[in-house]
């Protein structure tokens, strides 16, 4: 199995890259030219492809003969980084490549997700600034989900809670709406995240899905399973 992990220098990227490597998998990682240090670790076990995400040409030599594609999709800057990305990757991946994007609650596929107050309050306080101070375009990561359900590619778009970082306490669990009682945890651990958009590529039964997840050792996750004996 070989794939390529977009953004792979970012706290996610790199978990997601040991994943992949623990599994034995042919890694070939994208990142910006000034961040190729941060992958250092990896020196000579990983394929390194320097430049930004959302250019054409970085993609479509990064993702030849990738069976899988891991992709972290990000808000930052105002030229449609995360629309780009997402773009090259579902024009430039062969045929039946399995595809797995990041992004956070706020992404909502059917409208139903319920968000907690705290949420909507982080939310609108963020576009807020970002209004003032235009370092991030919340409408570019909503876009770039937007064209991912919309394809008719092998998709999966995982949907982060609040992230933490410690020691792994296994696979998270998900449900399909935020609101759903297991969720109300809304905390995750950073490495567990990219666990689980790692398993994701061996697990057809999240095609076309968007979980929305959250840490399996969560009250609201240990809550979810005792009801459930
Ligand atoms: N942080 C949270 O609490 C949270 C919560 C829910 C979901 N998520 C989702 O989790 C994923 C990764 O989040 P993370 O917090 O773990 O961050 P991360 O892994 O550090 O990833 C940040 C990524 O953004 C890139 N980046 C940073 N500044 C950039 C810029 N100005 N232009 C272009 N790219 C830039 C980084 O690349 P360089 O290495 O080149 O800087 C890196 O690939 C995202 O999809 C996010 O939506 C995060």
């Amino acid at each position: 199995m070989k794939i390529c992990i977009v953004g792979a220098s970012g706290k996610l990227g790199r978990y997601m890259v040991q994943h992949a490597l623990d599994r034995g998998y042919g890694v070939v990682g994208v990142c910006r030219e000034r961040s190729v240090s941060k992958l250092d670790a990896f020196k000579g076990r990983i394929t390194i492809v320097p430049g930004a995400t959302n250019v054409r040409g970085v993609i479509q030599q990064a993702v030849a003969g990738c069976d899988g594609v891991l992709t972290v999709l990000v808000p930052w800057g105002t030229d449609h980084y995360a629309a780009g990305t997402a773009q090259a990757v579902l024009d430039y991946a062969k045929p039946g490549t399995r595809l797995i994007f990041s992004c956070g609650w706020h992404i909502t596929r059917d409208g139903k997700d319920v968000y907690p107050s705290s949420l909507k309050r982080e939310e609108k306080i963020m576009r807020w600034i970002t209004r003032i101070v235009p370092f991030a375009d919340m409408d570019d990561q909503v876009e770039a989900c937007r064209r991912v359900f919309a394809s008719n590619t092998r998709w999966t778009v995982v949907r982060g809670s609040d992230l933490e970082e410690g020691e792994s306490q296994g696979l998270p669990v998900w449900s399909r709406h935020v609101g759903d009682p297991i969720l109300a945890s809304n905390i995750t651990r950073r490495v567990d995240y990219a666990l689980f958009m790692v398993e994701a590529l061996q697990n057809d039964a999240l095609i076309h899905e968007a979980p929305a997840i959250v840490g399996c050792r969560t009250p609201s996750a240990l809550a979810f399973a005792a009801a459930q004996k």
